[in-house]
């Protein structure tokens, strides 16, 4: 396939501060640890950011009805859900939305429910609107991530409220199927709980014969409880432009999502509205060539992975993060061990899972390849 959108590029970011690559800067070390690809963002996108900028003029700037209109026609062309404008709370991220969920759900004292391992700001909101967190670990059962189910009926309690989805599921890679969610929503019902479903990487689901399903598309009587987060950011690679959406199909639960909202959440920032309408009306072509990318990394993934002595990973069916349990390896702290190899991953112990780390693998190929290299390098050199 031709490169036409630059994937195989590699970008100097080294001379950025403060992000990604910042966090290495001159030290030899190859960054594969937070959630954002290495890849410029689509030219549709950029051109759109470009032409805003150019105007000169930043003032006070509302959501338009085409910005509107381009994430509702994606969010029914992606994944099949018709929603209506009104459902629509403008956010400027998607953690900034699940920590407000935790706040407009029930009262302090109450408890929130989440699987680890997980994306590590899901185990700090409850606390942050003194909510209890309960939690309980996702099993390996054949080869797949998947529910205790009988687990996670037993944790929920009468003072349970919250029910904090992630899907596709950073970190493990699971995109939940039908009978999964469709469990999720039954529980939701029988237990009376609102579900907060962090859907940011939806956009980035590889396998096509697993479609993403909102699980507030189920029925109306889930989306009547379900708080619904999706960001163009992942999956066009801005996430530093701070644009994201709640979708709440009940007027109530709206209500009180916005009113824990009033006073203290900004608006989102005009150039992160742009970006959003060009990537969700325009990003189409690159997202195809991205996902051809990621699959292909992948692979790589998996099969340097498997060359690893005590390193095992099960293939994400979504996202560009394999999850890679380090136990039978006997290394104290894998992070470190291969920071100090030269390949900078996250430590799973803040996703509540030590002994795993978690790998980025939204770069060009050849970056990917000299990482795994360092890595086979660094266990062989023990
Ligand atoms: C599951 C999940 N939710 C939220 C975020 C971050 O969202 P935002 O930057 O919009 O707050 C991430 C980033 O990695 C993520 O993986």
């Amino acid at each position: 396939m031709t490169d036409i959108f630059g994937f195989d590029r590699q970008i100097d970011r080294g001379s950025l501060p403060g992000e990604k690559w910042g966090r290495y800067a001159g030290r030899d070390v190859l960054p594969l640890w937070v959630a954002d690809m290495d890849f410029a963002a689509p030219p549709a996108v950029i051109g759109a950011v470009q032409a805003r900028v150019a105007h000169g003029v930043f003032g006070y700037t509302q959501p338009w009805p085409s910005l509107v209109e381009a994430v509702v026609d994606a969010v029914e062309r992606d994944h099949g859900w018709r929603i209506e404008p009104d459902w629509l709370v403008w956010l400027p991220g998607v953690v900034s939305g699940f920590n407000i969920a935790c706040r407009a759900v029930g009262e302090p004292g109450d408890e929130v429910f989440t699987a680890t391992p997980v994306y590590p700001p899901f185990l700090s909101a409850p606390a942050n609107s003194e909510r209890r967190l309960v939690s309980r670990p996702l099993e390996l059962a054949g080869g797949r991530w998947g529910w205790n189910r009988a687990a996670v009926e037993e944790a929920i309690g009468p003072r349970t409220r919250l029910f904090m989805l992630c899907n596709p599921h950073n970190p493990v890679g699971r995109v939940f199927d039908r009978d999964e969610l469709g469990w999720i929503a039954d529980l939701a019902e029988r237990r009376d709980l609102v579900i907060c479903s962090d859907e940011i990487h939806c956009g980035l689901v590889l396998d096509d014969g697993l479609p993403h399903l909102p699980i507030a598309a189920l029925d109306e009587r889930v989306a009547r409880r379900t708080i619904t987060l999706m960001a163009p950011s992942k999956t066009w690679n801005i996430a530093s432009l701070y644009c994201a959406l709640a979708i709440i199909p009940d007027p109530a639960l709206r209500r009180r999502f916005r009113d824990a909202m009033r006073g203290i959440v900004p608006h989102v920032n005009l150039l992160g509205l742009v970006a959003c309408e060009a990537a969700y009306r325009d990003g189409g072509p690159w997202r195809e060539a991205l996902l051809e990318v990621l699959r292909a990394n992948r692979a790589r993934v998996a099969a340097a992975v498997a060359d690893m002595p005590g390193l095992a990973s099960v293939p994400p069916e979504a996202t560009y993060l394999a999850w890679i349990d380090c136990r039978g390896a006997g290394l104290e702290h894998p992070a470190a061990f291969f920071e100090a190899g030269g390949v900078g991953l996250s430590d799973g112990a803040p996703f509540g899972a030590p002994g795993f780390v978690r790998l980025n693998f939204g770069c060009p190929p050849a970056t990917l390849a000299e990482a795994l290299a360092r890595m086979q390098r660094a266990l062989r050199g023990r």
